[in-house]
C-alpha cells in the first residue's frame, strides 16, 4: 500500500483553472483503482507557506552545524522540515501547477525552496551536487496557455522545466508528465485540448 502526495500549486476552482481540472481528474481515478493506498492532499494555497526568508536560513543552516537555534528560527525552521519530511515519506508525488508569468506560483517556489536541504534531498560533491531521493515515483500536471514544447516560446517555458530540473537535483529523473498547452493561443482549440489533457490524466492515474 502506497503513501501518495497530491500536490495542487493552484487556488483557483477547476471550473476555472486546466491544472486543477488535471489535478481533480487525477485524484479520482487514483483513489477509484487504489482503494487501499493512503492519500494525503496538500493544497500550497491553503497552507502556511512563510517565506524562505533570513531567520529560516539561519534556522536551518545552524540546526545543519548543531548550533542552538532561537525560538523564532526554530519556528520557522520547523515548518521547512515538516513539508520536507511529509515528502520524503511519500512513495508517489503527484504535483499540478500552472506557468503563471512563464513560471511557477509563488507559492509553489517556496515549497521547492523548503525541500531543497543538502543533506536531505541532495548532496555536495567533489564532481558536483548529487540527488538523494531515489524511491519516488512522480507525476506532473502542468497547464500552460501558449505553445512551449516547440517553436520560437520553448526558452521561455521555465514552469515545467524548473520543476523537473529540481526534481533532477534531487535525484529523480524520470516523472511522468500530462501537458495541457496552447488553449488560449487557440482558443477555438481549447475544449478539445482539454479534454485530452483531462483524459491522459485519467489514463495515467489508472496505471500510476
Ligand atoms: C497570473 C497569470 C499569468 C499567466 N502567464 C502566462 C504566460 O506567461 N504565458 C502563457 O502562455 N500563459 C500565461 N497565463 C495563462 C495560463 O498559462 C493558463 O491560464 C493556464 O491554463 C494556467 O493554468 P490554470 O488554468 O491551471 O491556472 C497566465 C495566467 C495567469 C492567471
Amino acid at each position: 500500500m502506497a503513501n501518495v502526495l497530491f500536490i495542487k500549486a493552484n487556488g483557483l476552482p477547476a471550473e476555472r483553472s486546466v491544472s486543477v481540472k488535471l489535478y481533480e481528474e487525477f485524484l479520482k481515478n487514483y483513489t477509484a483503482s487504489n482503494a487501499g493506498d493512503t492519500i494525503t492532499e496538500l493544497d500550497l494555497f491553503q497552507a502556511d507557506l512563510p517565506y524562505y526568508d533570513a531567520t529560516m536560513m539561519s534556522g536551518l543552516y545552524k540546526e545543519s552545524i548543531g548550533e542552538t537555534l532561537t525560538q523564532d528560527e526554530a519556528r520557522l525552521a520547523k515548518v521547512a522540515n515538516s513539508y520536507l519530511e511529509q515528502f520524503l515519506a511519500a512513495d508517489k508525488v503527484v504535483m499540478a501547477f500552472p506557468l503563471w508569468n512563464f513560471s511557477i506560483p509563488a507559492q509553489f517556489l517556496t515549497y521547492l525552496f523548503y525541500l531543497n536541504q543538502a543533506g536531505k534531498t541532495f548532496k555536495y560533491t567533489s564532481e558536483g551536487p548529487v540527488g538523494l531521493v531515489t524511491n519516488k515515483e512522480v507525476v506532473l500536471l502542468n497547464a500552460r496557455g501558449g505553445v512551449y514544447s516547440d517553436g520560437p516560446m520553448a526558452n521561455w517555458e521555465m514552469s515545467l522545466n524548473y520543476v523537473k530540473n529540481i526534481l533532477t537535483h534531487f535525484g529523480i529523473t524520470n516523472p511522468q508528465t500530462v501537458i495541457v498547452e496552447g488553449h488560449n493561443a487557440a482558443p477555438d482549440q481549447a475544449q478539445d485540448l482539454i479534454a485530452a489533457g483531462v483524459e491522459k490524466a485519467a489514463a495515467l492515474a489508472n496505471k500510476f
